[in-house]
């Protein structure tokens, strides 16, 4: 079976706070979405696998986020938990068109 990919907007680039995350609710997912100091985006699951803290509430530094609730360090890229602690978080793909930022889902 062949899966469709939608891309979702969800807000502008220039209008993006800077190393803070925001959240996308898609249908009944909710994303967390950051910029990096670097001008990048990434865009993970707004929820920590150790007590379900909200992600986007964290602290950015670097390519990572602080959970706000007890400070697991999750990977921005891939999703993983940092050692020593353990799990890892869904992430999607953005894609920016102009100054229009998307997320990338695939149907399920
Ligand atoms: S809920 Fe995220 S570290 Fe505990």
């Amino acid at each position: 079976m062949e899966n469709t990919l939608r891309h979702i907007y969800i807000g502008n680039l220039s209008e993006m706070p800077k190393k803070l995350g925001k959240t996308a609710t898609i249908g009944n997912k909710e994303i967390a979405v950051f910029t990096l100091e670097n001008g990048e985006i990434r865009a993970i699951e707004n929820r920590c696998p150790h007590k379900g803290g909200v992600l986007a509430e964290g602290i950015v530094s670097g390519d990572y986020v602080f959970c706000p609730m007890h400070d697991w360090k999750i990977c921005l890229s891939d999703g993983n938990v940092q050692a020593p602690d353990k799990g890892c978080v869904q992430t999607y793909p953005v894609e920016v068109i102009e100054d229009q930022l998307f997320i990338i889902l695939k149907d399920e």
